[in-house]
């Protein structure tokens, strides 16, 4: 890629190319296939995992209009190629998502009316300044990349979860992974390095951390309603060992939003944890999912 070797981004100076890709999914019929707790440790963490899918397409068009409102503002070819990649992946989880929550909305999970309250969450930051709305979009990255971590370095996270259902998370993980310095590199090349750019970047962390903390829970407990598991302490239970637990989804966590208050922190200087990329490339993302440019 040219445009990597006369204005190198962070993330291609590591040989890591962000990948459009459109797998295709389909999720049709499969409620007759697989059980209602489809996370072999029961509802809990099945409820988790859905209350992430079911926050997905809102959460990602939120990132897509940020990245949106970015772009245009950045001058060299190269960030601007790959901010445009990261782009079309946001859309291609986006609308993945959507498709496997209609799957939920067949097993009676409120998918729409989750999205509207997360809409209504995230509408706090409308108000707020574009700086600040892309300092929440950058945290919300930096959160998705530990997740995309969590789900590449632990493969029991997934293990027995029907193949149909772990692949949507795996690649979603992955190109976590990939993108996971776009909008923090957009961000600082279109505003710079500096008290200000810190300041709003600690900012939109702390808003981020706050939303995650409301959101998560309150969707996770709206799935375990719908599935009749609100008041099972069983469920509970084993959403919080998923979540918190030995070897846990968000175990640790706590380091990932410490780190990120450096003055010098950067998502690939934070964790370089690219091997992942190279290594489970062939069994995680398929070359013929691949988009070629538009
Ligand atoms: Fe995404
Ligand atoms: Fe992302």
């Amino acid at each position: 890629m040219n445009d990597c070797i006369s204005h190198p981004t962070s993330t291609c100076r590591l040989g890591v190319t962000v990948t459009p890709r459109w797998p295709g999914f389909d999720f049709e019929g499969l409620e007759h296939e697989v059980p209602r707790a489809w996370h072999p440790a029961g509802i809990g963490p099945t409820a988790f995992l859905e209350a992430l899918s079911a926050m997905a397409p809102v959460v990602e068009g939120f990132f897509i209009e940020d990245a949106r409102r970015l772009l245009p503002r950045i001058a060299k070819e190269a960030p601007r190629a790959e901010g445009d990649a990261f782009l079309r992946q946001e859309a291609a989880h986006a609308s993945m998502h959507a498709a496997f929550n209609r799957l939920l909305m067949r097993w009676g999970v409120p998918v729409e009316s989750v999205a509207d309250s997360v809409l209504r969450w995230l509408a706090v930051v409308d108000w707020t300044s574009s700086d600040l709305r892309s300092a929440v979009a950058m945290a919300g990255e930096h959160f998705l990349g530990e997740i995309g971590n969590a789900i590449l370095s632990r493969p029991e996270l997934l293990e027995g979860v029907d193949p149909r259902i772990a692949r949507l998370f795996r690649w979603h993980g992955y190109e976590e992974v990939e993108h996971k310095a776009v909008l923090f590199d957009a961000f600082h090349a279109a505003r710079g390095q500096g008290l200000y750019t810190y300041a709003v970047r600690i900012a939109g962390l702390w808003i981020a951390v706050v939303l995650l903390a409301l959101a998560l829970p309150s969707v996770s407990y709206r799935i375990l309603a719908s599935a009749g598991a609100a008041q099972d302490l069983h469920a509970w239970r084993g959403l919080i060992r998923f979540v918190f637990g030995r070897g846990g989804m968000l175990r640790g966590r706590w380091r990932a939003v410490a780190a990120y208050h450096r003055l010098d922190f950067h998502p690939w200087r934070y964790l370089d944890n690219r091997r992942f990329l190279a290594e489970l490339r062939d069994t995680i993302v398929d070359p013929a999912w691949e988009v070629g440019a538009r």
